[in-house]
């Protein structure tokens, strides 16, 4: 590794060690330290995920990794300082809870910075680096591999906080991909790992879609996707906040969907059910999903559903399945 990403890393791992200190045991970190209780974190977690509070002071991090021997130029390339226009420099975490970003080997090598207002954006990542790129990262995989590992099964998550409510709940074989789409690199670590994974993402458009295209990419290279059972409008985290663990664990996970399940209901969006040749076209499309299941007994599951739902037999189901079949092979 270059000296100066032995360098990068030796800030964070200082300035990672200051910012949960100032949470954990100061008067500086108070405010932090109770956000995370209103959001029921216990102390144990905010220590296992070395959560931290950056003050609202526009030089902390500056000054004090300055005064440790590290340059500006280095904080910069860092992402922990902001470059301003006249070349002086501002910290680019102020008054926020900070969430470690760790790589395989546990070292931080970039921040997630909630606001505890409503200051906009609500999460402010550390700037890329070539030490830390979203797109190669999974939160929390150094932690979770073993579980992983052991349950031949990850749960993959949109973000900090469904993760570390997850940990609090037992399942730890929990990873995030940042809030931005799951990237082929992502994908690939998991299957380098295991042969299932559970989406959980949020249960609302965006996560909706992210669900669909995650999905297609993980089966695209190899992966069992199973899909969460997350009632509409809410996200993993706050489901477990309001309903516990248990349910969490029996209603949602243990509950999910297969892919074909979620896709019946996710096509749904692109028709109006209420007119017949949206319906049939919907059957039609809902078909050729059908027509690549390899199960007969999966396939005929779901025709049996179709048949009934839209009273159609199952013989012309089946015929048309035949024929996309062929039309495949
Ligand atoms: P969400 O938008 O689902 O977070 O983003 P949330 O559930 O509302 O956040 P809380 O519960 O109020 O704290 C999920 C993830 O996307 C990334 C973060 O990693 C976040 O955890 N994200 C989100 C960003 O990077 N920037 C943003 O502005 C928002
Ligand atoms: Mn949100
Ligand atoms: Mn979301
Ligand atoms: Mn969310
Ligand atoms: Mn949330």
């Amino acid at each position: 590794m270059s000296e100066e990403n032995q360098n990068i890393l030796s800030a964070y791992e200082w300035i990672t060690k200051l910012y949960h200190h100032l949470l954990r045991y100061t008067k500086d970190g108070k405010e932090g330290y109770q956000y995370f209780k209103n959001r029921g974190i216990t102390d144990e977690t905010i220590d296992v995920f070395q959560l931290g509070f950056a003050p609202n002071v526009k030089d902390f991090t500056a000054e004090f990794l300055q005064k440790k021997g590290f340059h500006q130029q280095i904080l910069v390339k860092a992402g922990l300082l902001s470059l301003n226009e006249d070349n002086s420099v501002t910290d680019r975490f102020r008054s926020r809870v900070i969430f470690p970003i760790r790589n395989h080997l546990g070292k931080s090598i970039g921040f997630g910075g909630r606001t505890i207002g409503d200051q906009e954006p609500k999460y402010l990542n550390s700037s890329e680096s070539e030490l830390f790129q979203k797109g190669r990262i999974l939160y929390n995989f150094d932690l979770a591999k073993k579980h992983i590992r052991k349950q031949n099964e990850v749960v993959l998550f949109e973000g900090y906080m469904d993760v570390i409510s997850a940990y609090q709940a037992e399942v730890k074989n929990a990873v995030a991909t940042l809030g931005t789409s799951l990237t082929e690199s992502q994908a690939k670590l998991l299957r380098r790992y295991v042969d299932t994974v559970t989406i959980c993402y949020d249960a609302d458009n965006a996560g909706t879609e992210a669900t669909y295209k995650a999905a297609v990419l993980l089966q695209k290279i190899g992966c069992h996707v199973k899909i969460a059972n997350l009632r509409e409008n809410m996200d993993p985290d706050s489901f477990i906040q309001e309903f516990g663990a248990t349910a969490f664990k029996d209603e949602v996970i243990k509950a999910s969907y297969t892919f074909t399940s979620f896709y019946m209901r996710y096509l749904k969006k692109d028709f109006n059910l209420s007119l017949e040749s949206d319906r049939i076209q919907y059957i039609e499309s809902v078909l050729k999903q059908l027509a690549m299941i390899e199960s007969s007994v999966e396939r005929e599951y779901y025709l049996k559903e179709i048949s009934n739902e839209y009273n159609v037999t199952m013989e012309s189901l089946t015929q048309e399945i035949q024929n996309h079949q062929q039309k495949m092979s």
